[in-house]
């Protein structure tokens, strides 16, 4: 049951209820949240790429852009950035896709996120996930993988299109070519815009919203769903937990095991076995990393646990905002093997310990389970264990955890210790009494739930099936509930939609409610109109769409100062967009949350404030005082998150 997802931020009630960006002192003082020297504003004007085969180094090799390919939405063919239709099918390029607007000057080339070859391998997942359609219908699969969105490997196509340009590089003669499709593929974004803009129709108002019976009806002896995300620093264990949790709740059978674990050893990669079962695709096993994040599912005492295995590396860190924005609660791996732990905390944007703890807050997840895991390289140390419990805690604190919502679980995911059945190992057992890992998890509190508002859905992943005429969204329900039949609105295109059928935890259901994550599938709609990013929700009450956002942020701990100007990638739930600094409003008051010092002329690390943001292109956006999941908003930069915030006021498109 695979399926992969991307993006999105919070601070609970603005400043209100975000406790510890309510503590901004405690913030302060918690240490490196890491942004290199030559991650500072301005931007390094470099094309910079890992080299995949050693991930310990991050090699930097100047003009080695290769161009990015685009998707054709008919065949799936991958085209050349410079052919307007698609060369197998001639299908004319969709409108729909970010393309690049082949200016140097507003290509926003500072963002090296996603290397080209991050692009092309998007691309093969987006492939398969069509050929994924019949196998997620029959229910027959357990995990599921979201890719970035097609929307960030095209929004990147549009961003290398503009650093080739600017490099001068082996895409002279693309680039030549290139400004004919870029024209044609404009015109027909624009068409799309203008008939997006036909089917507006006016909002009603909140109040006027009636949630019908069947929408707040219990689901009796079904259980409810729990979304968790495995989060934690590159190589710390999260896809061997999710995977050996898989197994020994029975979700990967022995047989399937077996099979992981002879190819693993065949290929070399035998430690690996426990990953492959969240690691699907080809090039994920090659490197021994995750690339996207994976979805499955397993039954605790209390919840269907929808598992949100995010990866880990640095340069996925958009798709870890992506998957795991899903998420009601967290499980922090982290790995307790000496220097291990410490790299995952370094501040000098390589631990991403700290900026998935970070992120995850900011996700508005409030329980985290940390899970300390490797503990058998460690002897099962006590002594590490607490070292890393008051290490990380502070950290977690600063973050805003409060220290009853943190639990910390020491484990061997590798050697089944402490996972699903107490420690059997006496060198944990002599000194650890606490809750086995799926204890804990039981023990969460699942977020309210609401379905009495009306329906909202992010789409964080699109399976489409063009020889079958299906398309289906995925996404957690927010706000509302659909069932089979229901019309919904797909956004930002406001075509209407009904909805055809339902799968929860990848089997059919009828009615799905707030909570829920499921795969939706409609009918009546062109497949190209829906888009991860976008939003199905009641076509009485639409999402706003906007380009320009208020946003009151807080920067994190940045090296050099943010100036007007300034190119960000901007996330909201699943949808990622380049961004320009057009305003910094004010200061505030980390105390009060009140504004202080009027129009600064720069934001440095720590500071909060309010500022404005002008997107390349709309997204569906909400104030966060109306919708949280809508509302939370994060930017990023050279590869490290610089700030996270919430959407304080959106400058509607339509108004
Ligand atoms: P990314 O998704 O790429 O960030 O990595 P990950 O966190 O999913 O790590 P993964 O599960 O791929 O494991 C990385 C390596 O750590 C593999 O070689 C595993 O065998 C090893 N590993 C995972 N858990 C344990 C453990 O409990 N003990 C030991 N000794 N090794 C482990
Ligand atoms: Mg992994």
């Amino acid at each position: 049951m695979p399926r992969k997802v991307n993006y999105g931020l919070d601070y609970d009630d603005g400043y209100d209820d975000y406790d510890d960006y309510d503590d901004y002192e405690d913030y302060a003082n918690a240490n490196d949240y890491g942004v290199k020297e030559k991650d500072l504003f301005p931007f390094p004007e470099v094309t910079e790429k890992p080299s995949w085969n050693d991930r310990s180094t991050i090699k930097v090799e100047k003009k080695t852009t290769k161009l990015a390919l685009w998707q054709c939405s008919v065949c799936n063919s991958d085209n050349e950035q410079s052919s307007s239709s698609c060369d197998i099918c001639g299908v004319l390029r969709d409108p729909a896709q970010n393309i690049g607007n082949g200016s140097a000057e507003n290509a926003p080339f500072q963002f090296n996120t996603l290397s080209p070859d991050d692009m092309v391998s998007v691309g093969k997942i987006s492939s398969k996930k069509s050929s994924k359609v019949s196998a997620n219908n029959t229910g027959k699969k357990a995990i599921a993988k979201f890719s970035a969105t097609n929307e960030m490997a095209e929004n990147s196509s549009g961003i290398i299109s503009g650093a080739n340009q600017l490099n001068g590089s082996e895409s002279g003669n693309a680039n030549i070519k290139s400004d004919a499709p870029q024209i044609l593929a404009s015109d027909l974004h624009q068409m799309k815009l203008d008939k997006a803009s036909t089917n507006f129709r006016k909002a009603k108002p909140l109040a006027e919203y009636k949630p019908e019976k069947w929408m707040l009806a219990n689901q009796d002896g079904i259980l409810n769903q729990l979304n968790l995300a495995v989060v934690g620093h590159v190589d710390s264990g999260k896809s061997t937990l999710s995977g050996q949790l898989l197994h020994l709740l029975g979700r990967v059978s022995k047989k399937e095991m077996h099979k992981f674990e002879k190819e693993a050893k065949e290929k070399g990669k035998g430690s690996f076995a426990f990953a492959w079962a969240t690691d699907e695709s080809a090039e994920e096993r090659e490197r021994g990393i995750t690339m996207t994040v994976a979805v499955a599912y397993f039954d605790s005492k209390k919840y269907r646990v929808v598992l949100l295995d995010s990866p880990g590396h640095k340069d996925f860190v958009p798709n870890m905002i992506s998957g795991a924005t899903q998420a009601d609660a967290a499980v922090l791996v982290v790995d307790a093997s000496i220097g291990s732990f410490e790299a995952g905390m370094d501040g000098n944007g390589f631990g991403q310990t700290k900026e998935h703890a970070q992120l995850i807050r900011s996700f508005g997840v409030e329980q985290v389970i940390v899970a300390v895991n490797k503990m058998d390289t460690v002897g099962f140390s006590k002594e590490r264990f607490e070292f890393i419990k008051s290490q990380l805690g502070n950290f977690l604190r600063s973050c805003g955890f409060k220290e009853s919502q943190i639990t910390w679980i020491p484990l061997s995911a590798m050697e089944n210790e402490n996972l699903v059945t107490s420690a059997t190992d006496a060198r944990l057992s002599s000194w650890y009494e606490g809750s086995c890992l799926l204890e804990a998890v039981d023990s969460l509190q699942l977020p309210v739930r609401d379905a009495s508002k009306p329906l909202l859905l992010p789409i964080c992943d699109v399976i489409k099936s063009h020889s079958l005429g299906q398309v289906a969204a995925c996404g957690k329900i927010e706000t509302g509930a659909i069932k089979n039949g229901s019309r919904v609105l797909v956004m930002p295109l406001r075509e209407v939609a009904t909805v055809r059928s339902i799968e929860r935890d990848s089997c059919p259901c009828s009615v799905a409610r707030a909570g829920d994550n499921v795969a939706v599938s409609l009918q009546g709609i062109d497949g190209v109109h829906v888009t991860p990013g976008g939003v199905l929700c009641h076509p009485d009450y639409p999402v706003t769409v906007a380009s320009r956002l208020e946003l009151k942020i807080l920067v994190l701990d940045i090296m050099g100062p943010i100036l007007v100007g300034s190119k960000f990638e901007f996330h909201i739930h699943h949808a990622k967009e380049a961004a320009r600094l057009v305003k910094i409003v004010s200061l505030v008051d980390q105390k009060t949350g009140e504004a202080a010092k009027k129009t600064p002329r720069f934001l440095t690390a720590k500071q909060s404030a309010i500022i404005e943001v002008a997107l390349d292109r709309a997204v569906c956006a909400e104030e966060f005082s109306k919708h949280r999941a809508l509302g939370r908003a994060f930017l990023r930069a050279s590869g490290c998150t610089v700030g996270v915030g919430i959407v304080s006021k959106v400058f509607s498109d339509e108004s």
